[in-house]
């Protein structure tokens, strides 16, 4: 298995080192191409990414911004839109020029196409340097919920009940939307490097699932171990399903 598992002490201080691990990636490289995930977890690396960027120690204006879904029919200048969640946390603290990279567009008045549009710019930008994932309670990955292909391009999506489940707080008083867009796995596994973020005890069973369990479209996140290049940082609670065996190198290497 190419994971490199990093056991941090506390969430905070996984933010540090998945920060840290994206600023490498930038000051190396400083117009790389970052696929920046949503949701709650990644919160606490993209304001220790603008604390870096406010005390000048990182420069991310170069930055070529990706995004690993969207939810249909809702537009970016709608606040509940992954590209206003991008826009509001990223994009606009670290000043990074959304132009210059690829989102999705959920309100695209044909969604195939978008899907297609969206692959091509990927390839046009050279593939992504380096993506952050997050994972579901069920274990998907972006919105491949299980059972979706393992060489799957990207596509419109139906989300699980967990997944709508989990995200109703971001439309308070509507139901979330069924579908998405989401990139594929097999889209997701052509990123260079992949960084997959996971905090909370919630997250403890689909993380056994994903590093110690075989690989198997029950579990998306399972299909990382197919890739040469993941660094996985965890907190305790989040790391408490593993094994021994899973526990395993928690040793931090330069990337
Ligand atoms: C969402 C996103 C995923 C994200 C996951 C976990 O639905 N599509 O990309 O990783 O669910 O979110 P959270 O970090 O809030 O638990």
């Amino acid at each position: 298995m190419s994971v490199e598992l990093l056991l941090a002490q506390d969430a905070a201080e996984v933010a540090e080192i998945a920060a840290a691990a994206l600023a490498e990636v930038v000051q190396a490289k400083p117009d790389a191409v970052v696929g920046f995930a949503t949701g709650g977890t990644p919160l606490a690396t993209y304001r220790r990414l603008t604390e870096l960027s406010m005390a000048g120690e990182l420069d991310a204006s170069n930055v070529r911004p990706t995004a690993l879904d969207e939810y249909l029919g809702v537009p970016g200048d709608d606040p509940r839109s992954f590209r206003a969640y991008l826009r509001r946390h990223v994009l606009d603290p670290l000043r990074v020029h959304e132009d210059r990279g690829v989102l999705l567009d959920g309100a695209a008045a044909d969604p195939i196409a978008e899907c297609e549009r969206f692959e091509r710019g990927l390839t046009a930008l050279g593939g992504v340097d380096v993506q952050l994932v997050g994972i579901g309670r069920n274990g998907h990955l972006a919105f491949n919920e299980p059972w979706a292909a393992a060489a799957g391009r990207t596509h419109v999506r139906a989300l699980a009940k967990t997944t709508r489940d989990d995200n109703a707080g971001d439309f308070p008083g509507d139901p979330v939307p069924a579908l998405a867009l989401t990139q594929g796995l097999g889209t997701i596994l052509e990123a260079r490097t992949i960084l997959l973020v996971a905090t909370g005890d919630g997250k403890a069973g689909a993380v056994a699932a994903a590093l110690d369990g075989p690989i198997d479209l029950a579990c998306p996140a399972s299909q990382l171990q197919r890739h040469p290049r993941v660094r996985v940082v965890l907190d305790p609670e989040a790391a408490s399903g593993l094994s021994r065996r899973g526990r395993g190198a928690g040793i931090p290497s330069a990337w």
